[in-house]
């Protein structure tokens, strides 16, 4: 059977991202080469769909797509899933079982979680992907495998190697080719098009017309977030707000959640920086070509929010007194008075 019906229409990798205009790129590149790839990335970023994109683009489409997932079995069943036995093989292996290398039979072999797999398993898929070939648990006949095996996991591989959990060779075998996908708080310019797919496509799902697009402030609001959870995290708001609205309460408590932004000072000036683009994204319905492009007026608006935050964060770190804050900020208390007016900075309720 073709799994890869089972998993709903497809979906498009979208995003105007640096990052996921290149992971496109090489999809189109790799897809049809074969060469083992590997997925990385933390939990909700699009392992999955890149991998399926890897699949529809291939040759292989209309062969059969397995996946198993390694972190959901202990050792002993997955070694049988993946793999197979014949009746009788040990006691309760009443019918003879078809392992997912062999479901996947000149079709692709998704290995998700792959960082959670045993090393003695570890040992034995190696020597699969070395040799071509494995012989099912209480079979005679070796089966010649003809399969693409492409992995995906959200833990940093390469440390696991650095610490012995996971096989430097197979590490190698498998990623001929790694791609990673950034999380979204790091391309937040993907966030705005995410918005405007998905509130589409749900929309229409559940016959809601009238919710077509968000509010510049919602999308402004829902951009400056961090999204741990990452795209799966940004769909379940978007069909909450589908269903709920999207009034400030509603968004403000479906965030509420979790941070939205970083403890790491020096990161949540950069994360502001690019707040810009999305903000300009936002205003525009997501389209960068209707926007103002100009890059002095880009680069005015960017310098006061960094400027903005850290003064205010001065300020509010030295208790409100302008002339330490000046000196650490080394600048004039002159200068420093001028900005807290041109820039709006007013002092919290407590201190004002
Ligand atoms: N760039 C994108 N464009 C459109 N949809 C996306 C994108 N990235 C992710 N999605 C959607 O977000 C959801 C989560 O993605 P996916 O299941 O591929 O994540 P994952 O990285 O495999 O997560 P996990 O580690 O939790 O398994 C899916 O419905 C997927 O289609
Ligand atoms: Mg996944």
């Amino acid at each position: 059977m073709n799994q890869h019906a089972l998993h709903g229409t497809a979906v498009e990798l979208i995003g105007i991202s640096r990052n996921i205009r290149r992971i496109r790129e090489l999809i189109d590149q790799v897809a049809e080469t074969g060469f083992n790839v590997i997925v990385c990335g933390e939990t909700g970023v699009g392992k999955e769909l890149v991998v399926s994109s890897l699949y529809q683009k291939s040759n292989r489409l209309g062969k059969p797509f397995v996946k198993v997932n390694c972190a959901a079995l202990p050792d002993t069943l997955l070694e049988s899933e993946m793999f197979g036995y014949e009746r009788g093989a040990f006691t309760g292996a009443i019918r003879t079982r078809r392992g997912k290398f062999e479901q996947a039979h000149e079709g692709v072999l998704f290995l998700d979680e792959i960082g959670d797999m045993s090393l003695p398993l570890q040992s034995k898929l190696l020597h699969v992907l070395q040799g071509g070939d494995f012989t099912p648990l209480g079979s005679e006949k070796p089966f010649k495998t003809d399969v693409w095996v492409i992995a995906a996991t959200n833990r940093n591989l390469r440390k696991d190697v650095e610490e012995g959990n996971f096989r430097n060779d197979l590490y190698y075998r498998l990623s001929t080719l790694s791609i990673h996908i950034e999380p979204l708080r790091n391309r937040p310019e993907d966030i705005p098009v995410l918005i405007d797919y998905y509130t589409r496509k749900y929309s229409q799902e559940l016959n809601r017309s009238e919710v077509g697009r968000l509010s510049p402030e919602s999308i402004a609001k829902l951009s400056s977030y961090l999204w741990p959870g990452n795209v799966r995290e940004l769909q379940n708001v978007l069909q909450r707000i589908i269903v709920l609205g999207e009034s400030e309460e509603t968004l403000e408590a479906m965030l509420a959640s979790a941070p939205r932004v970083r403890t790491d000072e020096s990161n949540r000036i950069t994360s502001r920086t690019s707040g810009v683009l999305s903000e300009i994204l936002a205003n525009n319905g997501g389209k960068l070509e209707l926007a103002d492009l100009s890059l002095k007026k880009i680069r005015k608006k960017a310098m006061n929010q960094v400027e903005r935050d850290l003064i205010g964060h001065v300020l509010i770190k030295t208790g409100w007194n302008r002339s330490k804050a000046s000196r650490i900020l080394k600048i004039s208390y002159k200068t420093l008075l001028q900005k807290i007016d041109e820039l709006s900075i007013v002092p919290p309720p407590e201190l004002a």
